[in-house]
């Protein structure tokens, strides 16, 4: 993993010795000017660096007065020399509009700026804290892990690959030294946290095996003081994991069932956080085998697994004083002739019996243990993730991913979690009516629901494993692998719900 030296430096940014001095432009251009005022000023774009300092406004001012910089979001515009300002270079970033910025996007801003700087061979700069709106705190924190989502590529396998990562980076902030230092180690805990999900997911199937995976695991709890569980086949078989190994049953690869504990002395014994992942590292379908077209992509269908991981690494770096225990299913789903087939029954680990209408509809299956497993492992509260279903892709595309809840006073609390990390989740409804579609003729509920609403009746399907215990379910199938490069992070893995689980977890009371 890349280590990314990170300081702060409340000196003035004009003092700053870096490579390049990164600052936010923000356009200030009043968007809603009286037509009398508006023909007066037409044509007059109001651009505004974001800091207080004159000397790094006035290194940028022939630029902006020369129309040179618009402003607009991700756009960046590199000066050599800039006059006036200890930095080799200045990066002025756009941030767009004003009235729309925020920490999400201050978050981007540094992101955009690692990306831009990064192929270049510049490795080391300073990011100058935005003055205005965001407290500074917060700012530090935004730009630390928005440099981190920045700095991760997917092309290790390249063989000319240059290896270029960020050597250092320099938050130039105002303000309470205490505060800014711990808000800048809690970002960097969380941005590494969040690149280790990502090196776990980038991995293709056959170098990421659930034994494989499983390893990362155990490696990871080790380093970072978690107590940890590894199982194989026998104990699934033993814990009456029916629904588990009906999928794992298909596959030459022994399956992996992972318990992570974050267990510190000084936690209450309730409430007690159960973060569950699917960990499918690689979904064929089944039987009811896939199309070839983009199969190739279903090596991420552990990115919830990995997410998992992700957040007890910097749950264990961060040490809230509070219960968190992880539990993740890892499997291939292979077509063979051991494999379960469409029609077979399954009995869940819970006693429930289940009718596998599609084997392709897996994660609920390797889920449906994992939830009840946490359950008798003592959780009262419960958080899975999983790429579960191509019908949340259909409902929500790539931007945001689903959530389901069955709890409105936890899912409030994730509401203010996701405020914290910017990440973006839709809900989505759990409506009784919709557990009609997953009714089976012949035994108590059926894994797949059809078409129609299918994020919903996948996530009515884990309501049943849930029961009364208060649940969230991430539906990250759109979310966990970027399509495109965008101007603040590589297309590829995301890392999606690792912020999110680790800001729940910081202030969870029940
Ligand atoms: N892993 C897939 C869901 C998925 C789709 C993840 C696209 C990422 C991108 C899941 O196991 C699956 O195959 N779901 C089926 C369920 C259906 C058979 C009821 C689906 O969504 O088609
Ligand atoms: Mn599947
Ligand atoms: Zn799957």
């Amino acid at each position: 993993m890349n280590v990314m030296k990170i300081t702060l430096s409340r000196s003035p940014a004009a003092e700053t010795e870096t490579e390049c001095l990164a600052v936010v432009v923000l356009d200030r251009t009043p968007t809603d000017r009286s037509a009398k005022d508006k023909d007066k000023d037409k044509d007059k774009s109001q651009m505004s660096v974001e800091t207080s300092e004159a000397a790094v406004r006035e290194a940028a001012s022939e630029l902006i007065a020369g129309g040179e910089v618009s402003g607009k979001i991700f756009e960046t515009t590199l000066l050599h020399r800039p006059a006036g300002l200890k930095a080799k270079r200045l990066l002025l970033v756009g941030g767009g509009k004003a009235e729309n910025f925020n920490t999400t996007v201050l978050r981007k801003l540094a992101g955009t700026a690692a990306r831009f700087l990064k192929p270049k061979g510049i490795a080391s700069f300073a990011f100058a804290a935005p003055e205005t709106g965001i407290d500074a705190v917060g700012a530090a924190k935004g730009i630390v892990e928005g440099a981190f989502v920045g700095d991760f590529d997917p092309d290790i396998y390249k063989s000319d690959r240059k290896d270029q990562t960020l050597e250092a980076l320099i938050v130039v902030a105002q303000g309470n030294q205490d505060q800014l230092q711990r808000a800048i180690e809690e970002a960097r805990i969380i941005g590494e946290s969040q690149n280790f999900t990502r090196e776990l997911v980038n991995e293709p199937s056959n170098r990421m095996t659930p034994t494989v995976l499983a390893e990362r695991a155990r490696k990871m709890a080790e380093e970072v003081g978690l107590k940890y569980e590894i199982y194989g086949s026998d104990k699934i078989k033993e814990l009456k994991m029916g629904a588990f190994w009906g999928v794992a049953q298909g596959s030459d690869e022994p399956p992996a069932l992972v318990v992570l504990r974050y267990e510190p002395s000084n936690a209450p014994a309730s409430p007690v956080l159960g973060l569950v992942g699917k960990g499918i590292t690689f979904d064929t379908g089944g039987i009811s085998i896939k199309p070839a077209d983009g199969m190739e992509k279903m090596k991420y269908d552990m990115a919830g697994g990995a997410a998992m991981m992700g957040a007890m690494r910097a749950i264990a770096l961060l040490k809230p004083a509070l219960k968190v225990i992880a539990v993740i299913c890892a499997t291939e789903n292979m077509p063979s002739g051991k494999a379960q087939k469409p029609g077979d029954i399954q009995i869940a680990m819970s006693g429930k019996s289940i009718e596998i209408i599609n084997t392709d509809a897996e994660g609920r299956l390797v889920l449906a243990d994992g939830l009840h497993y946490a359950r008798k492992l003592g959780c009262t509260h419960l958080v899975d993730a999983a790429t579960l279903t191509g019908a949340v892709v259909v409902a929500l595309g790539y931007v945001n991913a689903g959530v389901f809840s069955n709890d409105e006073r936890f899912y409030e609390r994730f509401g203010r979690a996701l405020d914290n990390s910017g990440e973006k989740f839709w809900r989505l409804p759990l409506d009784d009516e919709y557990k009609e579609s997953i009714r089976s003729n012949i035994a108590d509920i059926m894994n797949s629901g059809g078409r129609w609403g299918g994020a919903v009746t996948a996530a009515m399907f884990l309501r049943e494993f849930a029961e009364d215990t208060p649940w969230i379910h991430l539906d990250i199938a759109g979310t966990a692998w970027m399509e495109d490069n965008k101007p603040w992070i590589a297309k590829g893995p995301s890392g999606i719900a690792v912020r999110s689980l680790v800001e729940l977890a910081k202030d969870f009371r029940s």
